[in-house]
């Protein structure tokens, strides 16, 4: 059911979460479904619900840096406290860290691995849930998995519909893609393992070394990337409805079929009769085609098409999350 955020509303979502309970919630980058991350019954809730593969881990979430770095004092890793310390620039924001497994998290949470993601959301509904139940939340986005991640109320309640006893609406989420995720485990090498709002330029800035990024270095290798970080499968984010790329088509010579277009900037291609056209930004904005980018996708999954057109944007900045997502989306079924 989806829910104003009132004060009932949130204490309500509190107590469901503090009995061991699932609840969809917004964050800056997309919904996310949380639970209990030391709560082992509450976090199978949350595959069982998504239909995630268990050695994915998911994301924990705390409400401040200060929370990081109590739940970090057990580790003794003084290079790895500092590259955190860093970072922290950057939260509440979207930002995650992925460092070794802490003792006070279930295994469940980290899917079974050695390693924890830990990131502070900056989302005021977010950041009230973390504040009143005092739990650190485990939370991957909300919706099914490998589908397009949630930017609405409304996209979970597509997706997860009753199995989700609740979900906070805070309106359209404002960065629209999920956080940057780089792995810290190698203090020497900081590598990225999934591209955000937060770029690998400003993270090479922030900590005084190169950043690698396994996005670039390793995703040609198949057998890498699912290594590294399960989540980062070829196919995800993905649409129902087969996708591709404008670029890669020859528009002229399709056969008669429904197509949509997702367009980064007004006046493209109107010259073709097109089924349905969304418009994210008028003039390649990549924050505003960030901010856009699944519910345009979303919507033209749900325009009965045969096939969906995306137009494409330079990888730098924004840039390489952005296409990131959209080569993930027109990926082949395996
Ligand atoms: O913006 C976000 O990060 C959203 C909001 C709700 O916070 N959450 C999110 O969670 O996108 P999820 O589970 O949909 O994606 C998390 C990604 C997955 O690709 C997962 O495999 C990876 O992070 N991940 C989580 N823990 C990891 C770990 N310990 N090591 C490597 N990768 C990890
Ligand atoms: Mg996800």
């Amino acid at each position: 059911m989806i829910c104003k955020p009132t004060r009932e509303n949130l204490a309500r979502a509190a107590s469901l979460l503090m009995k061991g309970d699932v609840v969809a919630f917004p964050t800056e980058t997309v919904y996310g479904l949380g639970a209990d991350a030391t709560n082992e019954g509450a976090v199978k809730k949350i595959f069982e619900i998504k239909g995630r593969p268990n050695n994915n881990p998911l994301i924990v979430h705390l409400p401040s840096f200060s929370e990081v770095q109590r739940h970090l004092s057990s580790l003794g890793n003084n290079k790895m406290v500092d590259l955190v310390e860093k970072l922290s620039v950057f939260w509440p924001g979207p930002l995650t860290v992925v460092v070794p497994k802490l003792n006070t998290i279930s295994s469940l949470v980290t899917g079974g691995g050695d390693s924890l993601a830990l990131r502070v959301p900056k989302h005021p509904i977010a950041h009230t849930l973390l504040e009143m139940t005092g739990l650190p939340i485990a939370a991957p986005s909300a919706n099914l998995s490998q589908k397009i991640s949630p930017t609405t109320a409304e996209h979970v309640l597509d997706q997860l519909g009753d199995r989700v006893p609740m979900i906070l609406d805070g309106g359209q989420t404002t960065i629209g893609l999920e956080s940057t995720v780089i792995s810290l485990l190698d203090p020497l090498c900081p590598t990225i393992l999934r591209p955000g709002a937060i770029s690998l330029e400003s993270l090479s800035i922030t900590l005084g070394i190169t950043v690698a990024s396994i996005t670039t270095t390793g995703r040609e290798d198949s057998s890498l990337a699912p290594l590294a970080s399960p989540g980062l499968m070829e196919r995800h984010y993905a649409p129902v409805t087969t996708t591709k790329f404008l670029s890669s088509v020859d528009l002229w010579s399709l056969p008669p079929i429904r197509i949509g277009l997702l367009a980064f900037r007004e006046g493209l291609h109107l010259d073709f009769d097109f089924a349905a056209i969304r418009t994210v930004s008028a003039n390649c904005n990549l924050i505003e085609v960030a901010h856009n980018l699944y519910s345009a996708l979303f919507e033209l999954d749900h325009s009965e098409l045969d096939l969906i057109l995306v137009d494409s944007c330079d990888e730098s900045g924004l840039g390489v999350a952005i296409m990131d997502r959209l080569r993930r989306a027109t990926a082949k079924d395996w």
